[in-house]
């Protein structure tokens, strides 16, 4: 049997791999896959990484070197991978799209939150503080909302806003043929949205695509939201325009230094990021824990996805959803 090392496990994450899992010795690390942890890979085929888990030439080498033979992300989004160190070294595959309706939703989840107060509405009653004072928000209907990255998640979401009634903008360098909602240069989108939300990946172009420079050029008032990848928005640029109301709200359920806060429990942690500290903090900041993904049949599809990728390569030599 296969030994293969997960990494970042928690409780959650097990249930599904051990229901489908019929011909590997998973061992479940919970610590994150990093220069300090490679060796417990030691004796290992193949590893499980997820987001937040350090794939960097000196991981990768260190894993090819304990005879690791592929990397199957149980994720989509592979920012954290140097693919160039992987390339000739060691396949990396990925579960591509295991439910853009999860993320999708929970995208709409954090507007309607942010929009209509609703966080705060949960805690006054409980506190049988039954006023309204300070929770008026805005019909959606009618508003125009600008989707960056139109592919399955982004296309879902435009589905979603639809059936509220908002207009739809949408930008991405790779339009889709015969799209029925409309394309507009990034700037336009910027521009006339009222409600702005980030659905393309992590890379080189769209590192820090909303900065102090892009806020500028936004409404005033105009709503953030991002459910892709922390680094696409510069968090002190955010943070100014939330103080001085440029921006009027940010639904986050990423954050650009992630790594050490995210999955974890650091409430007993004394020296905080001061940035996320400050956007906690914030009365117009809806801020989660990279939890858009976390449904039922989310944690389904990566389970089997995944699965079917190292079966497909360890029964018939074949990577299949490589990104390496
Ligand atoms: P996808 O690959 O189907 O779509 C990404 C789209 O972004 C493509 O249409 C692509 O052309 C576009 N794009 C590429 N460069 C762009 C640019 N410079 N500007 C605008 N658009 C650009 O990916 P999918 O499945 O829709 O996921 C989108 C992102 O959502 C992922 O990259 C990942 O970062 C994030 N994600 C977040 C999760 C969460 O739990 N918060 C879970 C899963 C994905």
């Amino acid at each position: 049997m296969e030994r293969i090392a997960f990494f970042d496990t928690k409780p959650y994450d097990r249930v599904w791999f051990d229901k489908l899992n019929q011909h590997y010795n998973i061992k479940y690390f919970e610590h994150k896959l990093n220069e300090d942890s490679v060796s417990l890979a030691n004796g290992c085929s193949a590893v499980i990484p997820f987001v937040n888990d350090t794939l960097n030439a000196d991981v990768i080498e260190a894993l090819y070197q304990l005879g690791v033979k592929i990397i199957a992300m149980r994720c989509a989004g592979y920012n954290n991978v140097d693919r160039n160190a992987a390339k000739e070294r060691i396949p990396v595959v990925r579960v591509p799209g295991y439910s853009p309706y999860a993320v999708a939703e929970f995208t709409m989840g954090l507007l309607l939150t942010l929009n209509r107060k609703i966080h705060k509405a949960y805690f006054r009653t409980r506190d049988f503080n039954f006023s309204l004072n300070g929770l008026v928000g805005f019909d959606l209907h009618g508003r125009t909302v600008g989707v960056i990255g139109t592919g399955k998640i982004g296309q879902i979401f435009i589905r979603i806003c639809r059936g509220f009634g908002m207009h739809v903008l949408a930008y991405d360098p790779y339009p889709i043929p015969d799209a029925d909602f409309s394309y507009v240069s990034l700037e336009e989108l910027l521009q006339r949205s009222d409600i702005i939300s980030l659905h393309c990946p992590l890379t080189e172009q769209t590192k820090h695509i909303i900065n102090k420079e892009s806020i500028a050029q936004m409404k005033d008032g105009a709503i953030l939201l991002n459910t892709s990848r922390g680094m696409l928005v510069e968090s002190e640029a955010l943070l100014d325009a939330l103080k001085n109301g440029k921006i009027a709200g940010a639904g986050l359920d990423v954050y650009e230094e992630e790594t050490e806060f995210f999955f974890e429990d650091r409430s007993d942690m004394i020296k905080r990021d001061t940035i996320l500290s400050l956007l906690v903090s914030m009365p117009n900041v809806v801020l989660t824990s990279h939890q858009a993904f976390l449904t039922t049949e989310a944690l389904h599809n990566i389970a089997k996805v995944t699965l079917e990728n190292l079966d497909a390569f360890f029964q018939n030599g074949t990577v299949s959803n490589a990104i390496v």
